[in-house]
């Protein structure tokens, strides 16, 4: 007897990582938030959703037989292709420098959105193409839950809100869930603003109301971490933009912080009103959330 379609309470929670403007970080973000989500104890598929043009393998510094195109032309199911990543994540590639490809369309989407049904997955981070045209269009459509990257810049703003837009306007039921993180910004107050400003238009013209998930600094750790093809957060776990990234998946995930401080911050309490140890001072850097 064939067993019955699995329930929504069964599906993987699938996170479109997608952006407006091109190059503000959604590669790297959903990378090391699947990592951060896989510390958490849970099972993560990182799925490069950015067919043709895939940077996870490149970034994760791995190599994948089989990728996305393949699941998206039939020649393998979604499970054959996928590969193990770094930091325990799972990953399906994207694929780069392919020749022709099948169209990234509604029902091929569907399709492979289908395949994560009942899997062995508790998150699964879809890292998307920039734009809301092509064949990112029907990823954005289909996404229950979105997290849309952006920069503090004006531009990149203005992108972000065309894709708000687009989900906003999509007509396919409710509009997803949607988070925004701020990333590559110099101060906290830099992108709470940008994020205020985001927030009030899709309010205001919209009526939708984004969660802020985050605000990732501007960090030198990330190109070295490019670089040398290894993740951030294994490459640098204790830099500013890692900490950002897993005080995010905390965030998605409804994780509470972890106990404050460790060593440092017990010593502090021991002598109440000296003051955080030198060099541990309340920096008003950026934060996460
Ligand atoms: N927090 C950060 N601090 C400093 N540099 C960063 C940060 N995040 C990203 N970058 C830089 O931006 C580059 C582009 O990042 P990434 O490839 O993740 O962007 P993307 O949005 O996925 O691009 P595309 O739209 O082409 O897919 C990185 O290689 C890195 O050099
Ligand atoms: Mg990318």
């Amino acid at each position: 007897m064939a067993s019955a379609a699995p329930g929504p309470a069964e599906q993987a929670r699938a996170v479109l990582v997608a952006s407006g403007k091109g190059g503000v970080g959604k590669s790297n973000l959903s990378l090391n938030l699947a990592i951060a989500a896989r510390r958490l104890e849970r099972r993560v598929l990182l799925l490069d959703a950015d067919v043709g043009l895939g940077n996870a393998e490149i970034l994760a510094g791995v190599s994948a037989p089989l990728h996305l195109g393949d699941v998206l032309a039939g020649r393998c199911t979604l499970e054959q292709a996928v590969v193990g990543g770094p930091g325990g994540v799972d990953l399906l590639a994207g694929g780069h420098g392919l020749g022709e490809l099948p169209p990234v369309d509604g029902l091929r989407w569907r399709h492979v959105l289908g395949q994560l049904a009942g899997r062995r997955w508790d998150l699964v981070v879809i890292d998307g193409g920039a734009g809301v045209g092509g064949p990112v269009r029907p990823q954005l459509l289909a996404a229950r839950e979105l997290l849309v990257v952006t920069t503090p810049e004006p531009t990149a703003l203005a992108d972000a809100y065309a894709v708000i837009k687009l989900v906003a306007a999509g007509g396919q039921g409710l509009p997803p869930r949607l988070w925004v993180v701020v990333n590559q910004v110099q101060r906290a107050a830099e992108g709470q603003a940008a994020f205020a400003r985001l927030a009030s238009v899709c309010r205001r013209f919209l009526g939708v109301e984004p969660h802020l998930l985050g605000l990732v600094p501007h960090d030198p750790r990330v190109r070295e971490a490019v670089q040398r093809q290894v993740p951030l957060l294994l490459a640098a776990p204790h830099s500013p933009a890692a900490r950002a990234v897993e005080a995010m998946a905390r965030h998605l995930l409804g994780c509470p912080p972890p106990a404050a401080g460790g060593l440092l911050a017990y010593l502090a309490r021991l002598w109440p009103g000296r003051g955080a140890p030198p060099g541990r001072e309340a920096a008003g850097g950026p934060v996460a959330g």
